[in-house]
Formats: C-alpha cells, structure tokens, sequence
C-alpha cells in the first residue's frame, strides 16, 4: 500500500512486433488501472535475453515500447514505467531468490518446456530461472496485484510461494500478491486461426495487426480475416472467426458483443469486417501519431527514463536491504 492506494506491478517484453492483441489485451487495461493503483509498469528487458537478441533493435525496441506506454496514456508522473535493466535491484534480489527456489519447481513451469522446445540450441540457465526474476519484479516492489495472462499465472503462483516460503523463514518481508482479477482485457485471438492467440511472433503477417500497421495494411488484415460460411454475424464459439472479429470490434469501439451482434444483424461478412477495419483504424491512428509526436522530443523522454529509474530504484532498493539483512549479509559501514 501506498497510502491507501494498492500497488500493482506488471511488465512487458519489448521483442517482437507489438500487436492489436497486445494493446486491447494489457496495455490498454493498464492505463484504465493506474487512476485506482500505484502502478509499475516496466519494460523487462532482462527478460528478453532469455531468447538470443540482436542488441542495437532490442534497444530501439525497448525504447519504443517505453514510448508506447506514454502514447498509451500511462502517466509517467503518476505511473512508474522504467527500464527493469535500470534498477540492479532485479538481478540482486532474483539471485538471492534462485537460492530459494527448487529445481523441480522450476522444472514444471510450462513455459520454459515450451520455450526450450523452440529454442533447442539455446536452452540456458537464464531461461530456466526466469520465472524467478519475475518473482524478484513483483516482490521488490510489494505489489498486491498483477494483471497477468494466464499463460504467466503459474510464474505468479511461483511468486506467491516464494513469499510465502521466505516469509516463513524470516517473518514478513514480502507482500504476498495476486492476481488481477477484474475486468481484463479482451483476448483477440489470430486472423488467420481464430483457435491461437493473436501473436507477435506469427510468421503469417497477416495473422496478426501491428500496432504500427498503416490503414490500407489494416483494412486489408481484416478483409482477410478468416471466417466461416454460417453468413450471420453471432458471438458465439462456432463460430471463432466472426466471434474474434466481434470482440475486435467491441473493444475498438467500447460496445458489447451483443450490441455489435445487434449492430450486424442481417448484415454481410464484407460489410461487417470493413467495419471492424475502420474501428480498429480509429484507434491505433491517434495512438501511432501520438507516438510519433514523443519520439521527437528526446529530451523528454530521456527525463522520463532517468526519473523513473530513480523513483523505481529507491523503492526497490528498500525491499532489498531488509532481504539481505534476512539471510545474513554483512551490514554496511556508514
Ligand atoms: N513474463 C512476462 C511476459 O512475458 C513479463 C513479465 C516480466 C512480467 N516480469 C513481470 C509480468 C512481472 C508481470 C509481472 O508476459
């Protein structure tokens, strides 16, 4: 808690392109958050060489994605956004917790047997303990909530007993957090197969819409959506396409699936999906403007950066003394 406000923390990867997935599924929910919680949202680099990286646009990524979060519409006064490789309080407290956490946990985390499979030549130490920096992200800054997707609620339970483990050791030093349950965001699944998450690593361009997508390379994604041949524009999970397209439409606009249902009804598939082109165009346009309007003004940014990872650190750094405290790490000399 600060003051009487909840403290929530979540982070994202700056790889790959991001996509209309990404900003209708978490980062447009976090904006709405961070008028009712004290909020850190970090840009996780450290995770990102988990997988090999080329470093000049793993930079410009970052960058970019940190800029996206103000476009967004995150405060950077209000909100913290920083780099996670700007406060080194993340890779202290994440040793520190590697030493508390067993291998057969970490052994179970599905995202590592599936990250493993696809990075067959790289599997590294640093992917395998990566749910344990994720824990050292969430607890340095004793966060009472994450909003998180299910494919990170196993690493947010690892966290949840890790607290519960280190805190039994040593009384309480770690908020023990939770998930973020509340209205998240829409889950927009792929164009091109509606049974997978819209995905920044699709190798089929056209299966997912980048934020950065201009408007004709927009329109056309979505005349190109796959659909059915029911011909009716009904929410419901026979039909996935059109089901998908609906609730791309829905967060687009902020109107329900039924009302878009409703809006739809007798209509065609081509009408339908030049709508929901037009709706995502109405969105993502203000927001790359607003993005391109940042990206001149260095300076700022730079400010931002610079602040936000004192702000971030000097808080971090506070759960990290009385951690090493904990374990019996020397005092320091004043
Ligand atoms: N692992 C998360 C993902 O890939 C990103 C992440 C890193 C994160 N640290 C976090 C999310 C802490 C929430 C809280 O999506």
């Amino acid at each position: 808690m600060i003051g009487d406000r909840r403290i929530l923390f979540s982070g994202m990867q700056a790889t790959g392109n991001l996509t209309l997935g990404n900003y209708l599924g978490a980062l447009k929910n976090w904006v709405t958050l961070s008028d009712e919680y004290e909020c850190y949202y970090s840009v996780v680099d450290m995770h990102s060489i988990t997988i090999r990286q080329d470093p000049a646009e793993l930079r410009k990524r970052a960058r970019a994605l940190l800029t996206l979060y103000i476009a967004a519409g995150i405060d950077p006064e209000k909100s913290i956004i920083y780099y996670q490789s700007h406060v080194s309080a993340h890779a202290e407290l994440a040793w520190i917790l590697n030493c508390f956490t067993y291998m057969g946990e970490l052994n179970r985390m599905t995202q590592f047997k599936d990250k493993s499979a696809k990075h067959a030549d790289n599997i590294n130490a640093g992917l395998f303990t990566y749910p344990v920096l994720m824990a050292a992200d969430i607890l340095l800054y004793q966060a009472d909530v994450v909003p998180v997707g299910v494919d990170q609620m196993q690493h947010l339970e690892l966290t949840r007993d890790l607290a519960q483990r280190f805190n039994a050791l040593y009384g309480d030093v770690f908020t023990v957090p939770e998930a973020y349950i509340g209205k998240v965001g829409a889950k927009i699944m792929s164009l091109q197969d509606p049974s997978k998450k819209m995905s920044k690593s699709d190798e089929n361009p056209n299966a997912s819409i980048y934020l950065m997508d201009d408007p004709d390379t927009i329109r056309r994604k979505c005349k190109r959506a796959v659909t059915d041949s029911e011909a009716q524009i009904r929410y419901r999970d026979e039909q996935p396409g059109v089901k998908n397209l609906i609730d791309i439409y829905s967060a687009c606009t902020g109107k329900t699936p039924a009302e878009t249902e409703k809006e739809f009804e007798g209509k065609g598939y081509g009408e339908f999906k030049e709508a929901v082109g037009e709706a995502v165009v109405s969105v993502l346009s203000p927001l790359q403007a607003r993005v391109k309007e940042l990206e001149k003004d260095k300076e700022y940014i730079d400010r931002v950066i610079r602040n936000n990872a004192e702000r971030a650190g000097a808080t971090a750094v506070k759960t990290l003394r009385k951690v090493q405290k904990k374990v019996g790490f020397p005092e320091r000399p004043r």
